[in-house]
Parts: C-alpha cells; structure tokens; sequence
C-alpha cells in the first residue's frame, strides 16, 4: 500500500464550500497532514484556518507543511467535539469534517492500526488519554468484546472472533497487531479467510472506534457546528464507512426537517469520488461527503 498524498475528494470539497471574500474563517476539524487546509489557503489569500487534530505526531506534520502560510493557520490540539463545544457562535464561514484516520496511522504511526503490521496493539489518536487496543483485548469480556466487533466492525463472526481471543489471552496476553490477525484468522471459516477483504479488516476497525469513541463524538460536534457556523455559511463532512455515514445522514435530515430548522441540505444524495480519484486513491472508495448551509 502506498502513501496517499492528496485530499480526499479535494475538487468536490473546494466546490462545495464556496468561502467569502475577505477575511474569513475556515475551522478544519480533522486536519490531517493538512492536505485540504492547505488547498483552501492556497485558493483563498485572506482565509484563516483553526485546524484541529487529536493527534499531535499528525498534527507536527501539518505544522511543517503549513508553515508557509504563517500565522494564517492555528493549529489546535484538541478532539472537535470538546473545541466546537465551547467556540464562539456565528464565528467560522465554513467547516470541514474528514472524519476517521490517515493513511499516516496506518503506515508511520507505529500505533497498531494495521494488520499487517508488528506493532504492538494501541490505536490511540491521543495516547495519553483513555485505554489502548491491548487493554480492551485484554481486558474486556468475551461478551462485551464480541459485541465491539459486532456493532463497530458489523462483524458477522464477532462471537467465534471474541471466544477465539479469550481463549488465546488466557495462556498469554495479546500485545501485537500481527498476534491478534492471526487469531482472527484461524478463527472465522476458511472462505471467510480468503475473502475479499482480509479477514481482521473488520475486528480492527471496530477496535480503533472503541478506542477513540469515535462515533459518539460526530453527533456533538455537528450539533456544535450549527452554532459556530455563521448564517449561510456551511459544513461539509466526508465520512468513509456506513457507521458513520448513517450518523451524519440523519442528525442532518432530523434537522432540516424541523419547524424552526437551522440549516438545509445542500447534498440530497451525498457526492462520492469520481471514478479517476477511485481509480488513483483506492481507500477513497468508500468516502462520502454531505454538505449543509446554516439559514
Ligand atoms: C482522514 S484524516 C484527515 C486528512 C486531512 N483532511 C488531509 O487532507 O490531510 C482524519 C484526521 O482527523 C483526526 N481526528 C480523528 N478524530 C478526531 C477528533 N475527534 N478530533 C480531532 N481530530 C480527529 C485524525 O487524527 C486524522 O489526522
């Protein structure tokens, strides 16, 4: 797999989130390498970007890039949802949500995050906050285990998977990413192991959800978001599984639909990586990005 140095749907992104002249706010929520925060500072010569990340490897990265465009980037150490819950209303022009992790994580993080990796089994953006991937393989229940796997990976072998776990951390704890591949592995059924997609793909995903509670914290933060956006101003989220498609997709439709709605859908159908992107930039396969207007 190969580093992937351009944003996600960047076209689409630019397009979708016309910013004023002026001087204007930007608040990227989840600025990666900033690869779409330096975009909009390239596009737009008076814009300010607040960046967040809860990384700060990633974020050191970001510093680096955008260090040409001086103090008009403020990089801000922090998850979006805790920032966005105390940011001045009314104050941004636009607001960008890439949600999940980097290409980054996966491959120079050295974090756990892939499993097909030696690392040992943390996963944590932030990993001086919370509890890592070994402590919750390690620690938590057969039952509580299985249904992580089920519900963040929608794993279908999530109770062979979690049994197989238990079974194997009573002789020896897990402590890396490779160990835990191989359990899983050997404990779903052989076509189910030389499927399409590896067989922990799932288990890994679920676990780094777990970890980071990243779900629980998409719907806050949208909800924040509404305030700090100026009125006409908008928010764009890109997300890259069903999980939190669904969350975004419906915080936004129960929304608009109120009586005394405060934004309306600019995405009917969410916009999708043109077949070139998908083609160039394979993780890219599954993103979305849905985009709203504050009224
Ligand atoms: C998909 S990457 C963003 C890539 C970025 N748009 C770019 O162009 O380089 C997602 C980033 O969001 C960060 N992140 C994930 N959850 C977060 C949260 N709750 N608060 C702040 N940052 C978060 C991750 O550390 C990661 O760097």
């Amino acid at each position: 797999m190969e580093a992937v140095h351009y944003p996600v749907m960047h076209r689409e992104v630019l397009e979708s989130l016309p910013i004023p002249s002026g001087q204007a706010l930007l608040i990227d929520c989840t600025t990666g390498e900033g690869g779409h925060t330096s975009l909009f500072l390239s596009k737009y010569p008076d814009l300010r970007v607040i960046g967040l990340d809860r990384d700060r490897v990633i974020q050191r990265k970001a510093i680096e890039r955008l260090s040409p465009f001086g103090d008009r980037f403020t990089p801000v150490l922090c998850s979006f949802d805790e920032y966005l819950a105390s940011a001045k209303p009314d104050s941004a022009d636009a607001i960008l949500f890439d949600l999940g992790i980097s290409m980054f994580h996966y491959l120079e993080s050295e974090r756990g995050f892939s499993f097909r990796r030696d690392e040992k089994l943390d996963m944590r953006l932030n990993p001086d906050e919370g509890i890592s991937a070994a402590d919750i393989v390690n620690g938590y229940s057969e039952e509580a285990l299985a249904d992580v796997i089920y519900r963040y990976g929608e794993e279908r072998y999530s109770r062979r998977i979690s049994r197989a776990i238990v079974e194997r951390r009573q002789e020896k704890e897990i402590e890396l990413s490779s160990e835990l591949a191989e359990i899983i592995s050997r404990a779903v059924p052989r076509e189910y192991r030389y499927g399409r997609i590896h067989p922990a793909t799932r288990t890994f995903q679920a676990l780094r959800i777990e970890v980071n509670g990243e779900l629980s914290r998409i719907e806050p933060a949208l909800r924040s978001a509404i305030k700090v956006v100026k009125r006409g101003g908008r928010i764009a989220v890109i997300t890259f599984h069903s999980l939190e498609d669904r969350i975004v997709k419906w915080f936004f439709k129960d929304e608009a639909a109120k009586d005394d709605a405060e934004i309306r859908i600019i995405t009917r159908k969410p916009i999708v990586p043109s077949q070139e992107e998908e083609e160039e930039n394979t993780p890219s396969r599954s993103a979305k990005l849905r985009v709203v207007e504050r009224i």
